[in-house]
């Protein structure tokens, strides 16, 4: 096991989006985390990646609890084991779709040439290499998500985080992009936790969990 959670709570106000959810991640495996609007999918996301800190509850990755980790340290864990793939809106506008791909490793110290080779293959290999040169507005929402996943394993991260990642397109592009994602996920040898609500989407992965007011249940015990 990479990731385990366990009796996670967060609060925003009075709202509860979290009250005792746990699940534990495999390495490389697909986990897909399934529930209606407002259940609390994306804040469980959010504890999970270390993007938010939970009120209450701890999330170990390797080992290692993150809510123990500065900032500082969190934030490095992030950029270099995680990748992370949202609905929409996280390349950056003002670059190529190919700079956006090459742009973690770039952060990461690699020069631009080096990294653009990279980030070429990665375009290739999401089918999405004519994308390159153009920026994010210019393109389709599929090919949009195309690069972002690109994006997001570039720098070989050991979990991918993905958030609704086909909610804004159409039922072809979402089967695409989800087979794209799922076999490069697989071929990598990544984790991936999708959160989604589209049981087409869910059945990509190896395993659901289902989270129903701010609680998480396996999809074998949920009914
Ligand atoms: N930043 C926030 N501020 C206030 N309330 C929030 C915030 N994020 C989430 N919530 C509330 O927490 C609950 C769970 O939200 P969320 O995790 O986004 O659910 P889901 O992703 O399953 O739709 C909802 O009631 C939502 O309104
Ligand atoms: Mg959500």
């Amino acid at each position: 096991m990479i990731l385990q959670a366990s009796r996670l709570a967060k609060s925003f106000g009075a709202t509860q989006a979290l009250r005792g959810a746990g699940l534990t991640i495999d390495a490389g495996e697909i986990v897909a985390v399934m529930g209606p609007s407002g259940s609390g999918k994306s804040t469980l996301l959010h504890c999970l990646s270390g993007i938010l800190q939970p009120d209450g509850g701890t999330v170990t990755y390797r080992g290692v609890d993150l809510g123990g980790l500065s900032d500082r340290d969190r934030s490095a864990l992030r950029r270099d084991d995680f990748g992370f793939v949202f609905q929409f809106g996280q390349l950056v506008p003002e670059l190529t779709c190919l700079e956006n791909v090459a742009l973690p490793l770039r952060l990461g110290g690699t020069g631009r040439r080096t990294a653009e080779a990279t980030a070429t293959v990665w375009l290739e290999r999401l089918e999405v290499e004519e994308a390159g040169r153009q920026q994010p507005g210019d393109v389709s929402g599929g090919q949009a998500q195309r690069v972002a996943i690109a994006r997001a394993l570039i720098h070989d991260p050991a979990i991918i985080f993905a958030d609704e990642p086909t909610g804004a397109l159409d039922t072809l592009q979402g089967e695409k992009v989800m087979q794209l994602l799922s076999s490069t996920v697989r071929g990598s040898g990544a984790a991936l936790v999708l959160v989604t609500h589209e049981p087409r989407v869910a059945a990509y992965s190896d395993r659901e969990v289902i989270v129903r007011d701010g609680r998480t249940a396996d999809a074998a015990n949920a009914a």
